[in-house]
């Protein structure tokens, strides 16, 4: 049975940076109160020109270059968003195409910010299994517009990112090592964006009534989360026959120090093993886990053979850990050189649409 590795991660954020000072003047809340109540100090917000599927683009690519891997060598990916692009056609279909990944299947998961780590298993158990070799997992979001900006007990907390990871088989015991996924529908009302869906699809009513921002109630949230990080992260290292003191990173979604704190206090281990960037980004949903593990692989924290855990929590109710060994940088025979794809991938997609569009033509005339 194959192991499967993580042999290449990437982000993205974009570079507009929205402060604590800076919502001070939209809404009535202040830069003590955001960092006492959340640890966050700033987020980044996308440009209009930068959608969920620009940033997954950015971070898969930097996650092929870092593996050294060809998007034609892609079997699959796998999207978790929170802040999809549509409805359909899946973000991971225009990522997949933009990127060229000529033979991969593509499909979108939703588990709100416990994304990434259920896609992360999802990708793993398909390599496992031998049913495909490479994948491309994204966590990415542009919750900023979902976000209602005159309500203070939410538009704090959000940012948009992304980040990537590829999975690769080997026959090189490592990588993935266990992973528990939980949900509990009966508190999917204490967080919920229920506009544009079949239930509520866009009408004047659902707009005045603000279906289409995010609701939260953030109490419930807070218990909720307090309660599972430290569970799953147990019971997923227990699956992996390890302990506590084998870990040697936590890399927990990104949602407030608090619950972090929290985490750390019931697993009886050092906040200094939890890798922290929510002061930065603010909550990032599915793009915070791996931004986070981006950052700590290119600060030096994050080394190859490292122990890891990465456990996140969100809407649904969802949640759920996974453990794996830090593959690390793979030593390249030659250069792949992802990047140079993606003009190829634009003329293909071109021509495509052209064909598609003269076959229309010729069927209507010979109607
Ligand atoms: N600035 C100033 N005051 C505020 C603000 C603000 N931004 N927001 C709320 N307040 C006020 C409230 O109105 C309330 O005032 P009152 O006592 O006069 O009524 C007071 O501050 C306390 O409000 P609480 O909501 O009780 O504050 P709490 O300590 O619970 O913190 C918070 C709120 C930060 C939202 C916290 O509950 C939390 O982090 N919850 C978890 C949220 C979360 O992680 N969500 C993401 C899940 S992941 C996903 O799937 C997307």
């Amino acid at each position: 049975m194959p192991y499967a590795h993580i042999t290449g991660w990437g982000m993205s954020i974009p570079e507009p940076v929205l402060t604590n000072e800076d919502l001070a003047k939209m809404v009535d809340t202040n830069d003590e109160w955001i960092r006492d109540r959340t640890g966050i100090r700033e987020r980044r917000i996308a440009r209009e020109d930068q959608f969920t599927s620009t940033l997954a683009v950015e971070a898969g690519i930097k996650a092929l270059q870092a593996a050294n891997l060809a998007p034609t060598e892609l079997d699959l990916i796998i999207v978790a968003s929170s802040s999809p692009e549509y409805i359909f056609p899946a973000t991971a279909c225009i990522v997949q195409d933009q990127i060229g990944a000529a033979k991969a299947g593509a499909f979108d998961l939703l588990a709100a910010c416990s994304g990434f780590i259920y896609a992360t298993n999802m990708a793993a158990q398909s390599i496992r299994s031998g049913s495909i070799k490479n994948a491309l997992v994204i966590g990415s979001e542009t919750l900023s517009r979902f976000v209602n900006w005159k309500d203070r007990s939410t538009c704090i907390l959000f940012g948009d990112g992304a980040g990537a990871f590829v999975l690769q088989a080997s026959e090189r015991p490592g990588g993935v090592l266990s992973a528990v996924m939980h949900s509990d529908g009966s508190g999917a009302e204490s967080l919920t964006l229920l506009g544009g869906g079949a239930r509520y699809p866009a009408t004047e009513t659902t707009l005045a009534e603000g279906k289409h921002y995010i609701q939260m109630d953030g109490k419930a949230v807070f218990r909720f989360a307090t309660r599972v990080m430290g569970s799953a992260t147990k019971e997923a290292l227990a699956l992996a026959g390890l302990k506590t003191e084998d870990v040697d990173w936590i890399i927990p979604h990104q949602a407030n120090f608090r619950i972090i704190e929290t985490a750390a206090k019931y697993l009886k281990m050092p906040l200094e093993k939890f890798v922290i960037n929510v002061d930065r980004y603010g909550n990032t949903s599915t793009a915070s886990i791996p931004i986070a593990a981006v950052e700590a692989f290119e600060k030096g924290k994050l080394k190859s053979g490292d122990k890891v855990v990465f456990v996140g929590f969100g809407a649904g109710l969802t949640w759920g850990a996974l453990v794996a060994e830090w593959t690390g940088p793979i030593p390249a025979k030659k250069q792949a050189h992802p990047e140079q794809y993606r003009l190829f991938a634009r003329l293909r997609s071109w021509a495509r649409r052209a064909i598609r569009f003269l076959e229309g033509f010729l069927s209507r005339r010979e109607l």
